[in-house]
């Protein structure tokens, strides 16, 4: 693996997310597919990471793990959230309801659900908190859905919050949906290519809205991107995946166009260097070993 001026991580205690020796196998005899291969990654408290790498290198699957959604093979490795063990040998440990309750998820397809007001949605982030019986019936303090509307007025669309969330932009769905992860209180998100789906103005605005609660709140955030322009301008650190394993782990701006190139192959037209990087500033103040190409 191909690393750039790390602290050394290992043995840390109390990181927001520690991952050893993971290793995920799909399939029965005869088509087993290994897709995650000894992983290794530690990300300290109030980072902000991109992941990187090719279609079905196995970051989303890395994700799920860490979130508690995906259960390795046997007797392999272990990911520890927040300092607690989550998963080990192949088990879910018992009593990480709470511990899952801290992960926020925000995915490509804004998983909001459609017919509920924007502000209901984001209420939806108190269900690991609230009693089940109230959650369930939608019975929230006034309280509660105000600071429901704080978050959305945090992401900037609080004028929406009683538009159903079928009539928003995808970006202003994302927004919403990050809002939800500021309500459930989690101190890690994992973001899994956010931004695919928008045009490059919504993308900026999901990309800062992730940015500022790392920065203003302390939230350690992991986020899955195909596009490594906002990788490099968002994120300090990025870790690149190829084949399931982790092939790069170091500053993203030593991410070099040729490497990139390398662990892309044949797909590197998936870099997706999108216009929105003009608008961004460029590539050049960023990324030193771009201008070189
Ligand atoms: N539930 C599953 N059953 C079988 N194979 C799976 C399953 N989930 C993922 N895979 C396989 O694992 C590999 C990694 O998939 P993964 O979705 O993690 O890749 P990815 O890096 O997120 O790709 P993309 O950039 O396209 O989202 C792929 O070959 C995929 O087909
Ligand atoms: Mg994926």
């Amino acid at each position: 693996m191909r690393t750039a001026e790390q602290p050394d991580r290992s043995g840390t205690r109390g990181c927001a997310v520690r991952v050893r020796g993971l290793n995920k196998t799909y399939g029965s005899l005869g088509a087993r597919r290994q897709v995650l291969k000894s992983v290794d990654l530690t990300v300290e408290r109030g980072e902000m990471v991109a992941l990187i790498g090719a279609s079905g290198s196995g970051k989303s699957t890395l994700l799920r793990h860490i979130a508690g959604l995906a259960i390795a093979d046997r007797e392999s490795g272990a990911v520890e959230l927040m300092g607690r063990p989550l998963q080990a040998d192949g088990r879910l440990m018992p009593g990480t309801r709470k511990l899952r309750a801290e992960v926020g998820m925000v995915f490509q397809q804004f998983n909001l659900v459609g017919q509920l007001s924007l502000l209901a949605n984001v209420l939806l982030g108190l269900l690991g908190r609230v009693p089940a019986w109230r959650g369930s019936l939608g019975l929230f303090t006034r309280q509660e859905k105000l600071k429901a509307l704080e978050a959305l007025a945090r992401v900037g669309i609080a004028e929406y919050a009683a538009q159903r969330a079928s009539t928003l932009s995808g970006g202003q769905q994302q927004r919403a949906a990050i809002a939800r992860t500021m309500v459930q209180r989690a101190s890690v998100i994992l973001a899994d290519e956010p931004i695919a789906s928008l045009d490059p103005e919504s993308a900026r605005r999901v990309m800062d809205s992730l940015a500022r609660l790392n920065r203003q709140s302390g939230v350690t955030i992991i986020v899955c991107l195909h596009q490594v322009d906002y990788a490099l301008r968002y994120c300090a650190r990025a870790v690149a995946m190829f084949d399931g394993r982790i092939v790069f782990d170091g500053r993203s701006d030593q991410l070099t166009p040729a490497f990139l190139r390398e662990i892309y192959g044949s797909d590197s037209e998936e870099l997706c260097i999108s216009s929105g990087a003009a608008s961004l500033g460029g590539l050049d103040g960023l990324a030193p070993a771009w201008g070189a190409a």
